[in-house]
């Protein structure tokens, strides 16, 4: 029995995610702060077991509560590898750093970074404790590795993401742990999160065209596509290089 934690299920990648690991009968616990009643049909269609949990990412103590309720949850199945996809994060603020509030920077490292370490921290430690295999990825972005005018919170979230996936696999090989922890960049995906992208002003991202021209063209990847290479490198645990960032374009 295999059970797979996904953030950010209720759109985009993370929808589509947990829609594959259904359909591969594998059970899907799922946090984003709205739910999602299509994961329970597809559940019930494919008779494995869909649950949501309500969480605000941008909120550490919550996380704690709620990482301690699905533990419950998953670890009594004694489960026999445990996939956590950190795929939830946001884009704003987009604006000149002058611009930004803190307010508003805090919370965005919070969900992007703060939330996925938490997330794969604790997950490790019970895997660990229970002796279950697991296997942690969390989606980053071609951002990580390119200044981009109006983007400074998310390039800096994206690239503190690759390196604290890169010292996690450095530590779990260290210890023999057999544990695998990766990053996934999956590309420009058609997803609410371009949305905002276009809706930007100039001003505060210079490169708004280009991202118009791409849904123009139809450049943006279906998120079902993408989340199907990033679920079959998973699932090939033997074969996964820890600590490497994967990127879709070398799949499709
Ligand atoms: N779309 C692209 O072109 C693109 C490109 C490169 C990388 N990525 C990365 O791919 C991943 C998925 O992106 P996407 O395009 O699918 O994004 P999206 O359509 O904006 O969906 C984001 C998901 O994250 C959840 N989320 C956001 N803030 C949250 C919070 N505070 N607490 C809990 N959940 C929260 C949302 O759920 P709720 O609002 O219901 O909470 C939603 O389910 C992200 O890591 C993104 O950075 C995307």
């Amino acid at each position: 029995m295999n059970f797979a934690v996904v953030t950010g299920v209720s759109r985009g990648l993370g929808q589509s995610v947990a829609t594959l690991f259904l359909e591969l009968g594998i059970h899907v616990v799922g946090i984003s702060r709205s739910s999602n009643e299509k994961l329970d049909e597809i559940a019930k269609q494919n008779n494995v077991i869909f649950r949501h949990f309500s969480c605000d990412l941008g909120n550490s103590d919550h996380i704690e509560e709620t990482i301690e309720q699905i533990s419950q949850q998953i670890f009594p199945h004694e489960p026999t590898t445990l996939y956590i996809v950190n795929n939830a994060a946001v884009l704003e603020p987009i604006d000149q750093v002058m611009n930004i509030k803190s307010s508003d920077l805090s919370k965005h490292v919070r969900v992007n970074t703060i939330a996925p370490m938490v997330i794969t921290n604790l997950f490790l430690k019970k895997a660990h404790e229970m002796n279950i295999s697991m296997v942690g990825v969390t989606v980053t972005s071609g951002a990580a590795n390119r200044p981009v005018y109006g983007w400074s919170a998310y390039c800096s979230t994206k690239a503190s993401i690759n390196m604290y996936t890169q010292t996690v696999a450095l530590e779990q090989d260290e210890l023999k742990t057999g544990n695998k922890v990766i990053a996934f960049d999956p590309g420009k995906m058609d997803t609410a999160m371009q949305e905002r992208i276009r809706e930007s002003s100039h001003e505060t991202f210079i490169e708004v065209d280009i991202f118009k021209e791409y849904k123009k063209s139809n450049l943006l990847k279906d998120t079902y596509a993408v989340g199907g290479v990033l679920v079959d490198i998973l699932r090939d645990k033997g074969n996964i290089e820890n600590g490497k960032i994967y990127n879709v374009k070398d799949y499709l």
